[in-house]
């Protein structure tokens, strides 16, 4: 069957249980539902989604705090990667903050997970710091940072 350009949009409320089965399908720890629900409804997040064919297939969690885009998870469709939706969604997350002002883009990610590595060094972040122990397994997170201005 055909496929629709993929679009990126805002989340909404509407897309809570969508995002809470992209929490369940795409992380050990997902979030609770209280706990996504607010990334929907507080005047920092800056949740978006990416549709194909009229179904949510990815999802990016951030927030946009003194000019620092935090970005906090994102996840795809694990029947739908390494088909571009990740970096669709890290692409137009950072021009929508660049477009209000942000100075820096930052993020932790397991120091074990060289996709999303690989994903963010793509779109221009460069590793940090690493934090030790810094997941529930004891797992250790690299710090990645990025510029937003020039
Ligand atoms: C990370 C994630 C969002 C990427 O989504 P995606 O739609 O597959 O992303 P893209 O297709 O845009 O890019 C994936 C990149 O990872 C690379 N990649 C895939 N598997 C890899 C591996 N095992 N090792 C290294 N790189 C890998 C791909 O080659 C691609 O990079 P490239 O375009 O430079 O070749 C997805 O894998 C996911 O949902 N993972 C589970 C949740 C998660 O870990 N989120 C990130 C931390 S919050």
């Amino acid at each position: 069957m055909p496929q629709t350009a993929p679009v990126v949009r805002p989340a909404l409320l509407r897309d809570l249980p969508a995002l809470l089965a992209l929490e369940a399908s795409c992380f050990d720890d997902p979030w609770s539902a209280d706990g996504v629900r607010a990334e929907l409804e507080q005047g920092h997040c800056r949740p978006l989604v990416v549709e194909r064919d009229g179904l949510v297939v990815g999802s990016l969690l951030a927030w946009l705090l003194a000019g620092e885009l935090q970005i906090n998870r994102v996840a795809v469709d694990p029947a739908l990667r390494n088909q571009g939706l990740g970096g669709l969604l890290v692409a137009e997350s950072l021009l929508r903050a660049q477009a209000e002002g942000g100075t820096r883009a930052l993020l932790e990610v397991r120091a074990d997970n060289a996709p999303a590595i690989a994903l963010y060094q793509r779109h221009g972040f460069a590793k940090g710091g690493l934090r030790k122990n810094y997941y529930h397994d004891g797992a250790a997170a690299v710090v990645m940072v990025r510029d937003l201005q020039g």
